[in-house]
């Protein structure tokens, strides 16, 4: 093949970031010069497949060398942090990644996806940068109240060995509103000077405030002083900034983020995991486990904690004989109007008849009788006995 050096070069350059589809075409080039008897070139290319692929299980050790270059000093627990000059009062909490719980918040496989990618790309910019692929150092993450954000933060901040600089903006914003643009220059100028990431909690906070006259200028003021510093830290280091608000945000706000990741409310597969992950060290039927999955459709992660949390106190209340869980939830419904699906809550309260038939033809929980039963405290037969009630009743 003419030019094969030029395109052999090629080859390395792309298979470098260990793309399969990228992998599948050399693979193809290589098998079609081999069909053509050009069998040294195939040679080439089958050794450049077989190093690349070793580089890719090399990828940890390359990952801890771009950690020790990242620039900046090494915060310490003895670091001074920085203060408000005229309060002393801390402008932000230091999370050391063995502060950070090791488990990793549960979410759908897209969104687990997505994160694995940003934090494979923030491991590797040392990497990036030597193939001219300037990574990204800004992640939006936005999301409904207790829906996981902050701890995922800090999660991945643990995944990158990094300490966390969590500066939350509301308490920043309200209390120091006069000095606040000059407390935004001095935490810029922390967190630039060491190796960490920094954590804008509550960004919403800076706009919550835009509608009161009094405060325009120096909200203005506040927005400005910001974005320019997050401008300037863009290639120093990383930086996440978490929202419940996405809407409140301005579009220059938005624009400053060059990741930006929804965190969605749990879907039912998802619910059933997070009941599961929190349910130690009590051991629950996997009936119970479904039911409270169905019984917080709408829920975020942290309702789910709090039904399980119940659920856990009413077992050990119990003591040994299990109080019903369909009682437990009904407690729950009632002393949680608010956060629990209005039509779960009333099929709750509904009479056993067309709860047990719910339950028993529910796309999600498609319960037996036994299943039936064991969440309601009750036997096969007795449960089937209501299901024929209702059944006669609406003939
Ligand atoms: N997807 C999840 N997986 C595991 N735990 C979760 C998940 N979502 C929420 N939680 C639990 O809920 C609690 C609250 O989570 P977190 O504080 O991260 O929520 P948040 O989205 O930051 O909420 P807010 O917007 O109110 O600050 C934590 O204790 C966490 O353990
Ligand atoms: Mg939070």
């Amino acid at each position: 093949m003419e030019h094969f050096a030029i395109i052999q070069a090629l080859c390395r350059l792309a298979i470098g970031d260990g793309s399969p589809p990228v992998r599948q075409q050399v693979e193809r080039l290589r098998d079609a010069l081999q069909k053509d008897g050009n069998l040294n070139q195939a040679s080439s290319l089958s050794a450049l497949l077989t190093s690349a692929g070793r580089t890719k299980e090399l990828a940890p050790s390359r990952l801890t060398r771009s950690r020790a270059q990242m620039p900046g000093e090494q915060l310490t627990r003895s670091t001074a942090l920085p203060v408000d000059r005229e309060t002393a009062a801390p402008l932000a909490e230091i999370f050391f990644p063995d502060d950070i719980q090791a488990d990793a918040p549960l979410f759908t496989p897209t969104v687990t996806n997505a994160i694995q990618s940003v934090i494979e790309e923030w491991s590797n910019t040392e990497a990036l940068s030597k193939i001219g692929i300037q990574p990204s150092k800004t992640c939006l993450i936005y999301g409904a109240p207790g829906t996981g954000k902050t701890r995922l933060a800090l999660w991945i901040a643990k995944q990158l060995d990094l300490p966390v600089v969590l500066v939350r903006l509301d308490g920043l914003v309200s209390s120091f509103l006069g000095t606040t643009a000059r407390n935004i220059g001095n935490l810029f100028s922390f967190v630039n000077r060491y190796r960490c990431l920094l954590l804008l909690d509550e960004f919403d906070a800076i706009a919550k405030h835009r509608d009161d006259p009094q405060e325009v200028g120096e909200i203005k003021r506040v927005v400005n002083a910001l974005l320019q510093n997050l401008d300037s830290r863009k290639d120093i280091g990383f930086s996440i900034g978490i929202t419940n608000h996405p809407k409140l945000l301005d579009p220059a706000v938005w624009r400053r983020f060059e990741v930006q990741l929804e965190i969605p409310r749990p879907d039912f597969q998802m619910r059933v995991e997070i009941a599961r992950h929190f349910m130690p060290p009590v051991s629950a039927p996997e009936s119970h486990i479904k039911l409270i999955s169905w019984f917080t459709e709408g829920c975020t992660g942290a309702e789910i904690e709090s039904v399980v949390r119940t659920y856990k106190r009413a077992s050990a209340l119990s003591s040994g004989d299990r109080k019903e869980l369909i009682e437990t939830l009904k407690q729950f419904a009632t002393l949680n109007a608010a956060r629990i699906d209005e039509a779960r809550r009333s099929l709750l309260f509904d009479n056993a008849s067309s709860l047990f038939k719910v339950m028993r033809d529910d796309p999600d929980l498609q319960f037996t009788l036994g299943d039936i039963g064991e969440v309601a405290g009750r036997d096969k037969s007795s449960v089937s006995r209501q299901i024929g009630k209702r059944a006669a009743a609406t003939r």
